[in-house]
């Protein structure tokens, strides 16, 4: 499959990664999202990321421009007529996904793979929103994703090999590995690494040890680049509960049992590096 233009829905943290890595690969990308100023905020991101490659003589000064030329501003969904691979990564709530994907397969053409980068929601349940069930597909980067090399390939139930496939092709071009998963809750990723956050913060709830002492402990004992509460505020707090939600009631087992403190701090609005508070504070 001939791809040239890659519409991504959500301009946020990974969003706007997302956009990056198809710019840099040649791409065309529509960046789209709900209004200007969330689009503006994902293209500033780009635009700092491209600068410190600049500075760090990565790429020059002209195939940043090139770049950001690739990268066209979207807020409304019908932009889809023009996309031949659709990656959705806005929030992760079941029903806004499936409202979304419902609207983008009777905008896109027949041929557009309905891709998503959800981190753990079922990939079988968002395909029944549209009446193409065998292109939509899971893929799940990580954060920050122009650093990450790993992509999770994510099959539904009805996923098409061909479709695997196009996918699997399409991260290598992005400089990714993509690794095949199948389609259950958190996927392989976030069913290992969440129950760890989880866990890291029960023990600073049951008073084990300190949030710098459990993150010192992971990153000088274990080799971790980030202690998993500097990660977790990282990730942002929010999405570590709805994880770990996901988990909980994807497989009904006491194990994935949220945090009563997770929940507190998300009830605060504590929510990590993106309020300037969670288990450390920013500003
Ligand atoms: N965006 C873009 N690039 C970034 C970045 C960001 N937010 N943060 C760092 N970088 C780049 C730097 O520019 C630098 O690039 P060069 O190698 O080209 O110079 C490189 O990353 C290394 O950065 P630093 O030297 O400043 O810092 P570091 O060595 O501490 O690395 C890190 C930073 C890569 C984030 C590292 O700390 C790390 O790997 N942390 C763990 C990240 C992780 O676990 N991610 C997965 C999260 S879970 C997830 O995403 C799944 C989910 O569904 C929740």
């Amino acid at each position: 499959m001939d791809i040239k233009t890659v519409m991504v829905i959500g301009a946020g943290q990974m969003g706007s990664g997302i956009a990056q890595v198809h710019a840099m690969a040649g791409f065309q990308v529509i960046l789209h999202d709900l209004n200007d100023d969330f689009v503006e905020r994902g293209l500033t991101q780009i635009n700092t990321n491209l600068t410190r490659q600049v500075e760090k003589e990565k790429i020059t000064a002209t195939d940043k421009e090139e770049i950001v030329k690739r990268i066209e501003r979207s807020v409304h969904l019908n932009d889809a007529s023009k996309a031949d691979f659709i990656i959705e990564a806005a929030v992760e709530n079941m029903k806004i996904k499936q409202e979304l994907f419902a609207k983008l397969d009777e905008l896109a053409p027949g041929h557009t793979i309905l891709a998503t980068n959800t981190s753990s929601l079922p990939i079988t349940e968002i395909a029944t929103a549209t009446k193409r069930p065998e292109k939509v597909i899971g893929m799940h980067f990580m954060n920050p994703v122009p650093v990450m090399k790993l992509v999770e390939v994510i099959r539904g139930l009805a996923t098409a090999d061909e479709v695997y496939e196009v996918v699997d092709t399409l991260s290598k071009t992005l400089g990714k590995t993509p690794v095949e998963v199948n389609d259950f809750p958190g996927f392989v990723s976030n069913r290992i690494l969440m129950p760890m956050i989880n866990e890291a913060i029960f023990t600073v709830y049951e008073g084990v040890a300190t949030p710098e002492a459990v993150d010192e402990v992971m990153k000088l004992g274990m080799n971790h680049p980030m202690g998993p509460l500097t990660l977790a505020d990282f990730i942002g707090l929010d999405t570590c509960l709805y994880i770990m939600e996901t988990l909980h009631e994807g497989f009904g087992d006491d194990k994935y049992r949220p945090c009563p403190l997770l929940r507190k701090y998300v009830k605060a609005g504590w929510l990590g590096k993106k309020t300037g508070r969670g288990f450390y504070q920013y500003r």
